[in-house]
C-alpha cells in the first residue's frame, strides 16, 4: 500500500468509533501483577496504577534496564502485561520508538520476537547492548581488563602529572572537543578519553556494552550540580549549595571511581538478564521509521515521542562527543526545539500517523497496536483515524510519582487498537 501523503491528511477525517474508558483509578484493587497476566484477562479488570510502594524504583529498573539512564521510558511491567495480554512466544512485536529498549528486552524475557527502530544513534546502542546475548565469563574478562588497564595507566600517570606525555607515547589523541573540553575537569577527561582509546585499541568483543559504561561514567563526571544531571545548563565549576544533599557539594574531578562502579554494576546487571533471557530473535535498526519497511509483525507495543517536551539526542549530548556517534536529531519527531503550537502538533500527528500506518500495513489481520502516550493534547484519536485503526479501549493509567507530591501526579493513555 502506498505511504499516506501529506494531502490525504489535509481533509479532517472524523474520530467515527466511540471511545471506551475501560480502567479509572482506583485506591481499593490491588494493582495488577504483570505475570499474572493472560489473554483472557479482561482489559476491565486491569488495575495499572501502581504507586511507588506497589512497584518501587528497584523493580521498574530491573537487570538491564537501569544499565543506562534515559529520560522517558516506560515502565516494564506494564510493557509485561501488553505482551502477555496479546502476544504469543514466538511471535513478533515491533517497536517503531525503541528508544532504550524496553520492549525489546520485556519481549525477550517472554519468548517473544522483536524489531525495534529509532532515529538516536545512542538509543539503538544502548538497545542492543542491553538486549544482545552474552558469553558471561568473557564480558566480565573483558570488563575487568579495561578497568584494570586503565587503573594502571591513569593511576601512575595522573599522579606524576605524566598523563599527556603517556598519551602522546601511546599515540592517545587528546581531544579539541569544545563540549568536552568545557563540561569535564582535565583529570575526568583524561580518564574518560583513556578508557575510550582502550575500547578502541583492545581486540574486546563486547565494545557496545564498554561503550554503554563509559557513556554511563561520563554522564555522572560532568560538571554538573548534582541535582540537574537530566539537562544541565551549564557547567558547574565552583562549590554550590546542593539541594539534593542539603549540603554544599563541589562538582566532580574524576571519571575513574563512575567507570568502576558501573563496570561492576553492568556486569551484575547482564548476569541476571542473562539468567531470565531466552532465544527469541531481537533485532535494532537505526532508522527513522516514518520511512523504514518493518518486516511481518503480529502487533506493535510502544511509547511514541511527545510534542514538544523532550530532545532524545540532546539528553545524551556527552555520549555524542565521546563516541563519535551520527546526529541525526532533524529527523526527530515533536522535538523540543519545535515546540507545541499547532502547527507542530499537526505535524506530530501526521507523522506518527505515518509511523502507524506503516507499521499497521506489516501486521497480521487482528493485530494489535498499544500506545502508552501522555496525550494532553488529545491527539491521538484522530491518529487512529488516519491510520485506519479500530479504536478498541483507552486505559486511562495514574501515574504516582515516587516522590508523591501530588503537583506531579498526572494521567497517561494507553491506546488499544486492532487492524480491522
Ligand atoms: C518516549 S521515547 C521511547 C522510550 C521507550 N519506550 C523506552 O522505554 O525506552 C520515544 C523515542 O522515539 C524516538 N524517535 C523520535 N523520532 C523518531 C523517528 N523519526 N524515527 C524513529 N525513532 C524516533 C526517540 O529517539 C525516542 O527514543
Amino acid at each position: 500500500m502506498l505511504e499516506p501523503t501529506a494531502n490525504l491528511f489535509e481533509n479532517q477525517v472524523q474520530f467515527t468509533n466511540e471511545e471506551r474508558r475501560v480502567s479509572v483509578y482506583s485506591d481499593t484493587e490491588q494493582p495488577t501483577i504483570p505475570n499474572s497476566v493472560t489473554q483472557d484477562t479482561p482489559l476491565e479488570r486491569l488495575n495499572l496504577n501502581w504507586r511507588e510502594k506497589d512497584l518501587p524504583e528497584k523493580e521498574r529498573t530491573k537487570h538491564v534496564h537501569r544499565l543506562h539512564p534515559y529520560l522517558g521510558k516506560f515502565i516494564p511491567q506494564l510493557v509485561e502485561i501488553f505482551l502477555r495480554k496479546y502476544f504469543l512466544p514466538g511471535q513478533t512485536v515491533l517497536d517503531p520508538f525503541c528508544g532504550s529498549g524496553t520492549t525489546l528486552v520485556q519481549a525477550n524475557e517472554l519468548g517473544i520476537n522483536s524489531v525495534g527502530y529509532d532515529i538516536s544513534a545512542f538509543n539503538v546502542l544502548l538497545s542492543r547492548a542491553k538486549a544482545r546475548k552474552y558469553d558471561i565469563d568473557k564480558a566480565r574478562r573483558e570488563i575487568l581488563d579495561a578497568l584494570e588497564k586503565l587503573r594502571n595507566h591513569t593511576q601512575t600517570t595522573t599522579q606524576l602529572g605524566l598523563w599527556h606525555e603517556r598519551a602522546a607515547e601511546l599515540n592517545m589523541p587528546e581531544t579539541d572537543n569544545v563540549y568536552l573540553r568545557t563540561w569535564y575537569a582535565d583529570r575526568a577527561l583524561n580518564e574518560l578519553l583513556t578508557y575510550r582509546y582502550l575500547i578502541q585499541h583492545e581486540s574486546y568483543t563486547y565494545k557496545d556494552l564498554l561503550k554503554i559504561i563509559l557513556s554511563r561514567s561520563a554522564r555522572s563526571a560532568r560538571l554538573t550540580t548534582h541535582f540537574d544531571l537530566d539537562f544541565p545548563k551549564r557547567p558547574q565549576i565552583e562549590p554550590y549549595w546542593c539541594y539534593k544533599h542539603s549540603r554544599t557539594c563541589s562538582p566532580t574531578t574524576e571519571a575513574f571511581k563512575f567507570i568502576n562502579r558501573y563496570s561492576l554494576d553492568t556486569l551484575r546487571r547482564i548476569e541476571k538478564f542473562a539468567a531470565l533471557r531466552t532465544e527469541a530473535t531481537v533485532e535494532v535498526r537505526h532508522s527513522d521509521s516514518r520511512y523504514s519497511n518493518s518486516p511481518p509483525i503480529h502487533g506493535v507495543i510502544t511509547s511514541p515521542p511527545y510534542v514538544g517536551l523532550i530532545d532524545y539526542h540532546d539528553q545524551h549530548a556527552y555520549a555524542y562527543h565521546l563516541l563519535g556517534l551520527k546526529d541525526r536529531r532533524t529527523a526527530e519527531i515533536g522535538p523540543a526545539v519545535n515546540g507545541s503550537g499547532n502547527m507542530a502538533k499537526r505535524q506530530y500527528q501526521l507523522d506518527i500517523a505515518r509511523v502507524f500506518r506503516r507499521a499497521v500495513n506489516a501486521m497480521v489481520q487482528g493485530g494489535w497496536l498499544i500506545a502508552v502516550v501522555h496525550d494532553s493534547a488529545k491527539l491521538y484519536p484522530e491518529i487512529a483515524s488516519l491510520c485506519g485503526v479500530e479504536q478498541t479501549a483507552v486505559i486511562e493509567r495514574h501515574v504516582n510519582r515516587r516522590t508523591g507530591r501530588r503537583s506531579s501526579e498526572f494521567f497517561e493513555s494507553i491506546f488499544v487498537w486492532r487492524k480491522a
